[in-house]
């Protein structure tokens, strides 16, 4: 994930193809897309979930989206939402900054100011037995991170890692306990 200058949602790169590759074979009933930017995740989970939905802070971000993406809804991380799914992913705003100029990629102090709030909203609708992963990155803190997650009653662990040129990509899977 680099910075570049300010565009109207965030085109799919390196990062986005990474979770994709990481997520193409889960299967379930329900699935939800946290900062769905384009709907290109969305859009590969729909390939195996039934119901699929797609959540962004973006207006543009979601007129994108909803080309190909039926179930898309403006709001902060799930917050708008009061069901459960099999599977919850996120590809993260983790660049530490100091402010938020750029919602696409800007995490605040350490990479966990952003963060750490959209997965908190998102642990609400992580069913029974359902999964959480997201993305996140050697440029964040992602040990306090993933710290966090587990205080919020799910067991985390790295599952895949991808060296970059300037980060190494890293993905958390995590488990409802
Ligand atoms: C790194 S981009 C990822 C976009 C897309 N998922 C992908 O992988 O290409 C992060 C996305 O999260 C969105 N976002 C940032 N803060 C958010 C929040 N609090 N709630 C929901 N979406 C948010 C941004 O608008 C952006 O579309």
């Amino acid at each position: 994930m680099q910075k570049k200058s300010f565009d109207k949602y965030y085109k799919p790169a390196e990062d986005t193809f990474f979770l994709a590759d990481n997520i193409q074979n889960e299967k379930g009933h329900a699935a939800l897309d946290i900062g769905t930017g384009s709907g290109y995740l969305a859009n590969i989970l729909s390939n195996n979930f039934e119901l699929v939905v797609a959540t962004d802070i973006s207006l543009d971000a979601l007129k994108k989206a909803h080309e190909s993406v039926e179930n898309c809804i403006c709001c902060n991380s799930a917050d708008a939402l009061h069901c459960s799914f099999d599977l919850v992913v996120c590809n993260l705003p983790y660049l530490p900054s100091d402010q938020v100029a750029d919602p696409t990629v800007d995490g605040l102090e350490e990479g966990l100011g952003i963060t750490s709030g959209i997965i908190k909203s998102a642990s609400n609708t992580v069913g029974k037995n359902g999964k959480l992963v997201f993305l996140t990155s050697s440029l964040a803190n992602y040990q306090e991170l993933i710290r966090r997650t587990e205080s919020l009653g799910f067991s985390a662990k790295i599952v895949s890692k991808k060296k970059l040129f300037f980060e190494e990509l890293i993905l958390v899977e995590c488990v409802k306990l």
